[in-house]
């Protein structure tokens, strides 16, 4: 057995993670007189929220007229009828609350004349459930929303006296033999030492595993650790073959343009200069949903009409909008289309491609943040001692595809949710229990066998492989052959980290080893996704098949659970919840209007 010390930490709450959903939760959990820690990879600010640009949804019916269930209906049509009706109607009815109260947290939003809060468009967010024209529900900071959140979360955070465990890397989650958890085993990367933190309740805010893709929009960090860690503890991951791709990242190297672009008057066109999302969505055109989106750029571009040499990617424009517009609303994405694709946007159009940008599917929760763990008896039954929220998590907000701005208001108003829970289930007086000490040896075994990895495969080498292999065969467009042909090269890929070959044996400031561990973390995702996807007969959301180009209802209107072990992935479903929390005469949607359909836009 490796021989490894460690020192050991007890508080009420662990949120392992520190973007919008982690510093949330951290935040509500201090707020509630909870012991809380918040054990983060990266510097809190540095987290992948700071890249949210466009905004955060709420129906506050500052530009116009605007209601929660007009907000929960495009949620629900959005999420191709797969999302969970009861986290749907708590978050489109909570969200006005969670802005006002970020605004009151010192949140920077930008101010419409008369010194409201600034709303714009965002595609799918409509009036009139559906039958009106789009909304505008997005409340934005410029196009640096998700920075201003994540700063203000952070100073309040730190006024509450949550304590911060910065560049501490999470290893693996300690469960007692009763299925309950206990803790968490970290190494501080900046000395290498080793901790144990006790807790009455982690909670995982890890975010998505975008770097599970070749071409994503999320930063080297997003790699799954929270989904990584469950599916080691022998917990399934939920719809994980739902991976969203954002129709307007930079062409080549992937940074998002927000769709903020299209919502201020910017607008998509293929080489013979046309605005093809006329023909596609005649309605809300250019503001369809992001998977009818990218869907509709991939066949341009697999029609011949796709622009530059190879014909191969689509035009963004803006160049009609005032120069004060851009310079007010836009600037973040006029600054990264100058570095990063050498476009000037007041006089030409950006070169966009869809981008791989957010993971609908992950660790499956109930809509306060409760990790379950399904059985045949009881598909909503809670794991005790363990939360998830944001990407992270599926709750499901999103089902098989999330609208833009959804995902900011998916954190705070369930990070907040996941607090107010804690409240009630976590006892401040009781003594933290010890994390049994079997699993932080077993966990420290595992550990050493990746720091002493002598295989013949790099690390990079094997990730580049798994990060081709998803790009292509897990795509916009699926086939039985691409996702048959991508489970078996898949399951290959994974089969080598048996085979790895570490190099760097040091301890202190490892990133050898640490992204060994993300690769680690990754792979599960990879496997999961590709596996649930090979399963799924039927297009839904984002999993567009090719040889099952409709919605299937009767058969797959259900919820997919994937277990990985080794290379392995076994499946189950659960059912979707079709309930919303409020019956109608007491105020809550009419169920006639959530009723599935045909989606267009
Ligand atoms: O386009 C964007 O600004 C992205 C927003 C989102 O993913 O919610």
């Amino acid at each position: 057995m490796a021989a490894y010390e460690y020192e050991s930490h007890d508080y009420d709450v662990v949120v392992v993670g520190a973007g919008g959903a982690g510093l949330r939760a951290t935040l509500g959990m201090a707020e509630q007189g909870l012991r809380t820690a918040c054990v983060t990879k990266v510097f809190p600010t540095r987290s992948h929220t700071v890249a949210a640009q466009g905004g955060i949804a709420a129906s506050l019916g500052n530009m116009g007229p605007d209601h929660w269930q007009w907000h929960m209906y495009d949620t629900v049509k959005g999420s191709d009828w797969l999302g969970d009706m009861d986290t749907m109607e708590y978050v489109a009815r909570e969200a006005p609350k969670a802005v006002y109260e970020l605004e009151h947290y010192g949140v920077p939003f930008s101010r419409t004349e008369e010194g409201k809060i600034y709303q714009r468009p965002f595609g799918g967010h409509t009036t009139e459930f559906g039958e009106g024209p789009p909304v505008q529900r997005t409340c934005a900071a410029a196009d640096r929303t998700g920075h201003a959140i994540l700063h203000t979360l952070y100073g309040q955070s730190l006024k509450q006296n949550a304590e911060f465990f910065i560049e501490y890397f999470a290893i693996d989650l300690l469960m007692s033999e009763d299925g309950a958890c206990r803790g968490l085993l970290a190494w501080k990367l900046d000395d290498g030492t080793l901790h144990v933190f006790n807790a009455k309740m982690v909670v995982l805010a890890t975010g998505g595993y975008g770097r599970a893709y070749f071409n994503c929009t999320s930063a080297h960090t997003c790699t799954g650790d929270g989904n990584g860690m469950v599916a080691r503890a022998g917990l399934p991951l939920q719809d994980m073959e739902f991976v969203q791709f954002h129709p307007t990242g930079i062409y080549g190297p992937g940074m998002l343009i927000t769709e903020g672009v299209r919502g201020e008057g910017g607008y998509l066109t293929n080489s013979e200069g046309e605005r093809f999302m006329e023909r596609y969505a005649p309605t809300y055109k250019d503001l369809a949903s992001r998977d009818v989106v990218s869907r509709c750029m991939t066949l341009e571009i697999r029609e011949g009409r796709g622009v530059g040499p190879r014909k191969d990617h689509i035009h963004l424009n803006l160049s009609h909008l005032p120069a004060e517009v851009i310079h007010e609303r836009l600037p973040g994405i006029a600054e990264s289309a100058r570095i990063f694709a050498g476009v000037d946007v007041t006089k030409e159009p950006i070169p966009v491609l869809p981008t791989v940008h957010y993971n609908m599917g992950g660790i499956p929760t109930n809509y306060w943040g409760e990790v379950l763990n399904p059985t045949k008896d009881d598909p909503d039954a809670v794991v005790p001692g363990l939360m998830a929220v944001g990407e992270a998590a599926c709750a499901s907000l999103h089902g098989a595809n999330r609208l833009g701005s959804n995902s900011l208001i998916d954190l705070v108003v369930l990070g907040r949710a996941a607090s107010l829970r804690a409240g009630e289930v976590v006892d401040a007086d009781a003594p933290v229990p010890e994390a049994p000490k079997a699993q932080i040896d077993k966990a420290l075994d595992r550990f050493d066998r990746f720091r002493h990895a002598d295989g013949n495969v790099p690390t990079a080498e094997l990730r580049l492989e798994m990060q081709r292999t998803m790009q292509e065969d897990a795509a916009v467009f699926r086939t039985d052959k691409t996702l048959a042909e991508g489970v078996e090269k898949m399951t290959a890929v994974a089969a080598k980290m048996d085979d790895l070959k570490v190099t760097d044996r040091s301890m202190v400031w490892n990133s050898d080893l640490m992204e060994t561990l993300e690769l680690a973390n990754l792979m599960p995702n990879a496997l999961a996704t590709i596996v649930s996807a090979e399963a799924r007969k039927e297009s839904r959301g984002a999993h567009a098949h090719e040889d099952y180009p409709e919605r299937d209802d009767e058969n797959w209107r259900k919820h997919t659970l994937a277990w990985v072990e080794g290379n392995g992935v076994t499946l189950d479903y659960r059912p979707v919840h079709t309930r919303p929390l409020t019956p109608p005469e007491e105020g809550g949607i009419d169920p006639d209007k959530i009723k599935p359909k045909k989606r267009v836009y």
